[in-house]
């Protein structure tokens, strides 16, 4: 099978990793790839958000399928494009997409099919956000309606400073994204990811992940796309893991299929569990990152014939083999980051690191120069280990930070410290 891959970070890295196991695989090709994943690829300088080039590149190699890592291609249509070119594609449509990229409309699935999610309302008139803000009880949660780079969200405790983010988003802070504005009920629980891959019509689950989306030690500073992640989430039980499927994700994707929007690719539910079990935050159209780069360590299966299946809407009924192991992952960014940060400065000890057994290094934020690996984006490398408890696998996963000899770097180092807590 010929597979066109789609982004360059640390989840692309990863699923190529995966990919490249197959021995279906005859071909991978990179759009636009990153230094990790050339390894196993051929990178055709094409990048993520080139949607003519995306489907030129298909059509001239030949590709069987093309699997697309992020949400942006996907919101502007590349799996539509891709299905008018008669492509197979690892990834919805546009129109599907919306989950994602309108808050609005994955509340008004939610609610049209009873999934249970936090109580809102969407405004774009201020008076009338700021009267319905006085009927609610602290903390307000406002959430700009589009997609917002994980800006979109703000929770106030206070209803001047609530007040203040109904001014900001929809006098047009985030431009477009918050011109219009969802305003709902705050969620209390322990945060997870779960994630199930769709053909349209059936589902296969996944498992769940738990990440860190704070940029410093004990969950402080800046919001950040996650510094770290871990699996299996200890809060995702059996059982919520089958609340989640019947409740949730089951009765979306058969509610798209009947509105004539079938999902197709990898719905990730972002999910608060609490007393009453699990309430849907968000929908994201497509692979966490960095929760993506430890299930697919997990995962004993092929995944290419699942991608394959999903795409072309032939998934089976039989479900994945995973590990028994944990996997922790740890995010080595640039100072500065989620802020400004520099770009260039060289990183040394990526095989030393991946010298140690369980430990692999995947490239989010990296660059060739010369034969020097140099850093070249906000999150830049990602050290994953597994090993046979969580706490095993992140001893384990800062062995290998403790390798890397970046000065310019920064990282977590408490990582996975709920689901420790919780052994103790
Ligand atoms: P989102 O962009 O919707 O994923 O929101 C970003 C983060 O804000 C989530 O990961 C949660 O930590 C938090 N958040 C969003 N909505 C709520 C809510 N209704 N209640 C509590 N926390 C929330
Ligand atoms: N790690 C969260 C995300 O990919 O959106």
């Amino acid at each position: 099978m010929k597979i066109l891959l789609v982004g360059g970070g640390g989840r692309e890295h990863a699923l190529g990793w995966k990919i490249a196991q197959s021995p279906l695989l005859t071909r991978l090709y990179l759009a636009p790839g990153n230094p990790g994943l050339n390894l196993y690829g051929e990178p055709l300088g094409i990048d993520a958000d080139n949607l003519d080039g995306i489907v030129d590149a298909a059509l001239s190699r030949n590709v069987d399928l093309v699997v697309v890592g992020p949400e942006a291609p996907l919101a502007a249509g590349l799996a539509d494009r891709l299905a008018q070119a008669g492509v197979a594609c690892f990834g919805p449509s546009a129109e599907a997409a919306r989950l994602e990229s309108s808050k609005a409309f994955m509340k008004e699935i939610a609610d049209a099919v009873g999934a249970p999610t936090a109580a809102f309302a969407r405004f774009d008139d201020a008076r009338q956000a700021k009267a319905y803000l006085r009927e609610c009880k602290p903390p307000y949660v406002v959430k700009a309606d589009g997609l917002a780079a994980g800006k979109g969200v703000i929770i106030a405790q206070t209803p001047k400073d609530a007040e203040i983010a109904v001014d900001d988003l929809l006098g047009g802070a985030l431009g477009d994204a918050g011109r219009t504005i969802v305003i709902e009920e705050f969620l209390d629980g322990e945060e997870a990811s779960f994630f199930a891959i769709c053909d349209g019509a059936r589902v296969t689950p996944l498992i769940a992940a738990q990440d860190h989306k704070r940029a410093f030690d004990g969950d402080r500073g800046p919001n950040t796309g996650g510094m770290g992640a871990y699996s299996p989430a200890p809060v995702f039980t059996q059982s919520i893991q089958q609340q989640t499927m019947d409740r949730i994700v089951k009765p979306v994707v058969a509610e798209l299929a009947r509105r004539g929007a079938p999902f197709k690719g990898v719905l990730f539910a972002g999910l608060m569990i609490g007393d009453a079990g699990p309430k849907l935050i968000e929908f994201n159209v497509r692979f966490g990152d960095p929760e993506c780069q430890v299930l697919m360590r997990l995962l004993k299966s092929d995944l290419l014939p699942v991608l394959h299946a999903a795409a072309t809407g032939t998934l089976g009924e039989e479900p994945l083999d995973w590990s028994e192991d944990a996997c922790a992952l740890v995010v080595l960014a640039a100072d500065g980051y989620p802020g400004a940060y520099q770009k260039g400065s060289v990183i040394n000890g990526v095989e030393k690191a991946e010298a140690i057994d369980e430990v692999v290094v995947f490239h989010a934020g990296t660059r060739k120069s010369g034969d020097r690996l140099v850093a070249n984006g906000g999150r830049v490398l990602n050290v994953t280990a597994c090993g046979r408890t969580i706490r095993d696998a992140v001893e384990c996963a800062y062995r290998g930070v403790d390798e890397i000899d970046w000065p310019e770097g920064y990282y977590r180092r408490d990582i996975g410290w709920r689901a420790l807590k919780a052994f103790i």
